[in-house]
């Protein structure tokens, strides 16, 4: 018998992410990524985002020297699923699009996830760029290759590590995004400071304070505040690469707290509000809010999280805009959500948890008493003036 062995020489490839106002109007630089005198663009989106920004991509596509056509899904989570994906599939094959051509996701995580995970799968791979216009896709879902559609088993269940070729993140899409979906990705925000460290933690919280979400949409005339908003989405955006860099396709045995398993904190008890209201009441980054708010207070309990950082990541929630209620949600419920929540499905439950701001943990999900939880359930619905059930 002869062992032979393949090496590979490296897992991924190295790419840039601009963050920037006005970076869609010179696309000269894709020129260096698709150098083929005939690569073609397919433009992935929605119409709402397309309506927006489909023509000033279309231009500058044109002025760099590609052709482009697109391809429009429908808006929301429920659209990212393989029906979806077969018509994309489908609208390639019948275009013939080669291997020298590539997609554009222009629009959130939703458009991204799915024009991500078809690119990974026609012809085995074909060039992709993400081009997020939400702010939780620039500072989350379009950083670090993790691409996926729904299932009927759960969120994200079918998908793959790919990688783009480049994020172009124009900070000025931001202007007409709504403001609950604002609040969702300063929710992720929140949650990445928390887990960097004092430095991030702080100049998010004081964007906060100078910036409050409420008053966003009106500021996108105010050059300080869109200065300071770009720079806040740079560092995080740093913060997500760093993570991604040394553990590209989360590491199931992985228990340290450099893992990418760490960017799940405030998202177990987020999935579960999710589910429980079927979807329909919270953004995911909403849902989050209240999951960093529970999982703070869990950290209180079992990791010695101190009340003074539990008030600090309270503010800097309370700054991200209203939430909504929970009321009708039964702890119950929540429990039974965590249990099938989507990590079990592929190990068993882990909960991501803080020792300190930026001194992450994760913890066995045995380690934790259901005490412990309803208790910290109830805690954070009652000073949110929910009723418990
Ligand atoms: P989304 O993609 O549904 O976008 C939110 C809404 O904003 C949509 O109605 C969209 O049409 C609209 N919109 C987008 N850009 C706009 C703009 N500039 N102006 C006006 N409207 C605009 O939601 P999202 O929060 O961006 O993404 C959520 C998705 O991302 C989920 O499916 C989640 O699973 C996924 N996600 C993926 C990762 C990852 O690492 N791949 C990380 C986090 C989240
Ligand atoms: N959003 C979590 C991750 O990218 O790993």
């Amino acid at each position: 018998m002869e062992n032979i062995k393949i090496q590979l020489a490296a897992k991924a490839h190295d790419y840039e992410i601009k963050v920037g106002c006005g970076l869609l109007k010179n696309l000269e630089f894709l020129n260096n990524l698709f150098p083929s005198q005939k690569s073609r663009a397919v433009i992935v989106s929605n119409k709402k985002v397309f309506r927006l920004y489909g023509k000033l991509l279309q231009n500058s596509l044109a002025k760099a020297g590609f052709e482009s056509s697109h391809f429009l899904m429908g808006d929301g989570e429920k659209y990212k699923n393989f029906s979806t994906l077969k018509r994309l599939l489908d609208f390639l094959s019948e275009n013939k699009f080669r291997r020298t051509d590539f997609l554009i996701a222009l629009g959130g995580g939703v458009v991204g996830d799915l024009a991500g995970f078809a690119s990974a799968i026609y012809l085995r791979g074909i060039g992709f760029v993400q081009v997020p216009t939400t702010l939780l896709a620039m500072i989350d879902a379009s950083v670090g290759g993790k691409t996926a559609i729904n299932s009927k088993f759960g969120k994200n269940l079918i998908g793959a590590f790919y990688h783009p070729s480049a994020v172009i993140a124009d900070v000025e899409t931001l202007k007409t995004l709504p403001t609950r979906e604002l609040t969702s990705g300063i929710c992720e925000a929140i949650k990445q400071a928390s887990l960097a460290g004092e430095k991030l933690f702080s100049q998010t919280l004081e964007f906060l304070k100078k910036f409050p979400v409420k008053n966003f949409r009106k500021s996108f005339s105010n050059k300080p505040f869109l200065q300071s908003l770009e720079k806040l989405i740079s560092e995080q955006v740093k913060f997500k690469a760093q993570i991604v860099s040394q553990d590209d396709c989360e590491e199931v045995g992985r228990r340290d707290r450099f893992s990418r398993k760490i960017l799940n904190f405030g998202h177990t008890i987020g999935h579960a509000i999710e589910k429980v209201t079927e979807y329909k009441r919270f953004k995911h980054g909403e849902a989050v809010g209240i999951g960093i708010l529970v999982e703070a207070e869990i950290s209180k309990y079992v990791a010695n999280f101190s009340e003074r950082e539990v008030e600090l990541l309270s503010e800097a929630i309370g700054l991200a805009g209203d939430l909504p209620d929970l009321n009708g949600v039964s702890r119950s419920e929540i429990l039974d959500a965590i249990s099938f929540d989507k990590k079990n499905l592929r190990s068993s439950l882990e909960w991501i948890l803080l020792e300190a701001i930026g001194k992450p943990k994760i913890l066995d999900g045995k380690q934790i008493a259901d005490e412990t939880i309803l208790r910290c359930i109830e805690k954070i619905f009652q000073k949110r003036g929910s009723l418990c059930l």
